[in-house]
């Protein structure tokens, strides 16, 4: 691990994506931190059966947790599907809501499958030179659709801090599924609207 740099400094991520030539943590989460977050629970487990997969991995440049500084990264997420819905990061909203981040995606295809706290969604789409710029108060997951890894570079804010609860109680709203061979997006039987309860069966 490298000491955190208060000069200047550089470092390259290749265009074909993969591991930076600099980076202070190394975070990999595999199928089994992602316990209740696909919809098909029978084939989560059925996967998890074959062995503890890891599904995607995020190298990250550490700062200060303060307003003013940018952290920033490559995230990649690995192809392949639980059933028939999409590998996918665990996605979060930013504890402080009010911050932004910037995506730039630099190999594979996917989305960012993105939602307010009042329940608004949008789902863009992610390909090679795409940049992405998810606006403070989205909650956001990024999804691989492709056969190859989904590579991103990512900025944010010091002091967005990152809040999962929301999204590990009920997912997203809408998930990313393969149908007919294609990515389709399609509502989360298990989301419901801000303020309304989860039925008992979830
Ligand atoms: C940071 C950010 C990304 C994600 C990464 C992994 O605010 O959005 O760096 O942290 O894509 O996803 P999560 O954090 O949802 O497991
Ligand atoms: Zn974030």
């Amino acid at each position: 691990m490298l000491e955190m740099q208060d000069c200047p400094f550089t470092f390259s991520v290749s265009l074909s994506g993969g591991r930076p030539t600099q980076y202070d943590h190394h975070i990999t989460r595999a199928l089994s931190a992602m316990h209740g977050q696909y919809a098909d629970q029978q084939a989560y487990a059925a996967l998890l059966d074959q062995g503890d997969k890891v599904i995607y991995e995020v190298y990250e440049i550490k700062r200060p947790e303060v307003a003013g500084e940018l952290p920033h990264g490559v995230s990649i997420v690995h192809p392949g599907k639980v059933g028939n819905e999409y590998f996918m990061t665990k996605g979060h909203f930013h504890a402080e809501l009010e911050t932004a981040e910037v995506y730039y995606c630099l190999q594979g295809t996917g989305v960012m499958v993105m939602e307010t706290p009042e329940g608004e969604w949008s789902v863009q789409d992610l390909r090679p030179g795409q940049v992405l710029y998810v606006p403070p108060r989205w909650a956001h997951r990024s999804v691989n659709t492709g056969d190859e890894d989904l590579v991103m570079l990512y900025v944010y804010p010091g002091h967005s801090g990152h809040n999962y609860a929301a999204i590990e109680r009920q997912g997203f709203r809408k998930l990313v599924v393969e149908h007919n061979s294609q990515p389709a997006i399609v509502d989360n039987p298990r989301w419901r609207p801000p303020g309304q309860d989860l039925p008992e069966s979830f």
